[in-house]
């Protein structure tokens, strides 16, 4: 069993979190402190990168002590530090990783540099103890990807967009509906209420060959009917509602094609995980689970509060390398870009 404290500063949110466990979980979480700086970017729509690297270097220190006062312990009773080193906003990943080194280099812990997927990846474990291999559906601001997750560090990557992430294409859709910041949230609760037949939106990538996916079109889409629509609350409403069952249709098919794919099957996958910040969204969750069902796999999804960024996935994803022998030296990188199936790392133009 160990505990270990992380550290997230990859976007928008400054966190830090102490949990205690062994694999393959769940873990126990004995803090969680998300600062968030939804505030600071509001005015702007959207996450300015100086403006972050700021606020993180602002709030670090003191989320880094509320995080270890709650859960009463000190830095000597820890086995390790993690924290997020890419990929990201590199000026708000270096102050966490900068923060990360000097806990581990003043308290002599070992450090572990990690991947903020990885992270993402490995949450359905901390929360669930789910067995490998699983098949991940990773939906966030930055990522849309399938992935076969096989043990820490082990993940082969099915499919990934081949232009917007969905999280971005929520964003996108709540800018143009005149939703706010951040998006994803803003448009779940405006579908709430609407039609989702209303407006004909297209499904991206549908019955197409492989596991990619495609959002531009859909968020072109809306715009047309936004620049022809006037926009009631009705109207909002409903192209919400319709932009939701487009994206959601569209993560559905992709996901039901990689069940169905040999890759899976091959690999004996019993387990579907969403991660990522959009795994948040009820509809989302609906539909996984009606797919779930109809595929007999069993679904694991992580609460919503663990689905957005959160330092209590870098910790759990610290402990699983810890237990594997795997640790940082103090030279370990920021990152902008950083695939997690290595294969990918070489090849130019793949997204992260
Ligand atoms: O994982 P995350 O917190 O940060 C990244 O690593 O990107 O994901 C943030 C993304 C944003 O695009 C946000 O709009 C989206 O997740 N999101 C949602 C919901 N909550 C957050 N999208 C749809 N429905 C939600 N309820
Ligand atoms: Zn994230």
């Amino acid at each position: 069993m160990l505990t270990v404290l992380g550290i997230e500063t990859s976007c928008d949110e400054t966190a830090a979190s102490v949990v205690a466990g062994a694999s393959p979980g769940p873990g126990r979480i004995l803090s969680n402190v998300v600062a968030s700086q939804f505030d600071a970017h509001r005015p702007y729509g959207g996450v300015v990168p100086e403006i972050a690297a700021r606020a993180h270097a602002e709030l670090i220190d003191s989320v880094v002590e509320r995080a270890l006062s709650d859960a009463g312990l000190g830095l000597s009773q820890l086995d390790g530090i993690a924290v997020t080193a890419g990929p990201g906003l590199v000026g708000g990943v270096a102050v966490g990783l900068t923060m990360g080194k000097a806990l581990a280099l003043a308290s002599g812990k070992p450090l572990v540099a990690l991947n903020h997927l990885e992270a993402h990846a490995l949450t359905a474990r901390l929360v669930d103890g789910v067995g490998y291999p699983y098949l991940l559906l990773l939906v966030s601001g930055g990522h849309c990807q399938l992935l076969i997750c096989r043990g820490v560090g082990q993940f082969q990557r099915l499919g990934t967009t081949i232009d917007d992430a969905v999280g971005e294409a929520f964003d996108k859709a709540a800018k143009l509906l005149g939703l706010g910041f951040p998006g994803g949230p803003a448009v779940e609760k405006a579908a709430c209420g609407g039609d989702p037949a209303r407006y004909r939106l297209p499904r991206p990538m549908a019955g197409t060959e492989g596991y990619d996916f495609s959002f531009s079109g859909l968020k072109s889409a809306v715009r047309r009917h936004v620049e022809v629509t006037e926009l009631t609350d009705e109207a909002i409403a409903d192209l919400a509602a319709s932009f939701q069952a487009a994206a959601v249709a569209a993560l559905i098919d992709r996901t039901k094609a990689a069940l169905c794919g040999p890759e899976v099957r091959a690999a004996g996958i019993k387990s579907l995980v969403v991660a990522g910040g959009v795994a948040a969204n009820a509809a989302l969750g609906g539909a996984l689970r009606g797919l779930a069902e109809a595929h007999g796999v069993r679904l694991v999804v992580p609460p919503r509060g663990l689905c957005t960024d959160n330092a209590a996935m870098v910790a759990w994803a610290g402990i699983e390398r810890l237990e594997a022998g795997l640790s940082d030296g103090l030279a370990a990188p920021a990152r902008a870009r950083w695939p997690l199936d290595a294969r990918m790392a070489g090849i130019a133009g793949a997204k992260a």
